[in-house]
């Protein structure tokens, strides 16, 4: 093996999944395009129209679109979205903002290489509307949390957590956009933590070596 491809081979090649306006696609983009142990980049998007396609353009990734409608069964669609993350050896994934839920098999194909950042402390608030339901519930906390992804949706071991008090003037505005400054945070730190090999899962606990 020569010595450029030895080197290459430890790295990770991160795809992030987004479908939508892309503030974490950016906030990752920003905090570890340059990142010597990050060997690229790709962003897989699921809807043509989504803003992160324009940001994606912007910091020059390569964007690999793969609509659903495109396909006749989830399994085709998953498929094809599979051979061009091996065509781009691709050994992280990242879920941000992805509005499609991966099916079991597509999970067991990245067995512990697929990672999601969800808008509250989980278990607490899981689905769409975490903030909002947070906010509603008059909780007097809530938070971020990056998680492994398995076969439920929302669950799985977590990696990070961050707290955000829920003030007594807060709006939802205003709490939704200090959830995701917590976001744009956690989630370059979670796959600094990937890059330098320092994340361990034990069964459902994860461990930072
Ligand atoms: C974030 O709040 C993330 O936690 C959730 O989807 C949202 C995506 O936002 N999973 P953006 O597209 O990254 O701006």
């Amino acid at each position: 093996m020569k010595k450029t491809e030895s080197k290459n081979a430890n790295r990770i090649n991160l795809a992030i999944f987004a479908s939508g306006q892309g503030s974490n696609f950016s906030a990752i983009v920003k905090s570890l395009k340059n990142n010597k142990k990050l060997g690229s980049i790709v962003l897989v998007c699921d809807q043509p129209q989504a803003y992160v396609i324009r940001r994606a353009g912007r910091s020059r990734i390569k964007v690999i679109l793969v609509s659903r409608q495109d396909f006749r069964t989830r399994n085709d669609f998953e498929s094809a979205i599979i051979s061009r993350l091996q065509a781009h050896r691709i050994n992280l994934i990242a879920l941000a903002g992805f509005m499609r839920i991966l099916s079991p098999a597509f999970v067991k194909r990245f067995h512990q290489k697929i990672i999601n950042i969800h808008p509250s402390l989980l278990p607490a608030f899981k689905g769409a509307q975490a903030i909002k339901d947070a906010f509603k519930h008059k909780a007097s906390v809530t938070g971020v949390t990056v998680h492994f992804v398995d076969r439920q949706v929302d669950h799985g071991a977590v990696i990070l957590q961050e707290t955000v008090k829920i003030r007594k003037q807060e709006t939802l505005t205003s709490l939704e956009k200090r959830i995701h400054a917590v976001e744009h945070q956690l989630y370059p730190r979670v796959i600094q933590l990937f890059l330098d090999g320092r994340i361990i899962l034990r069964g459902n606990r994860v461990r930072l070596g």
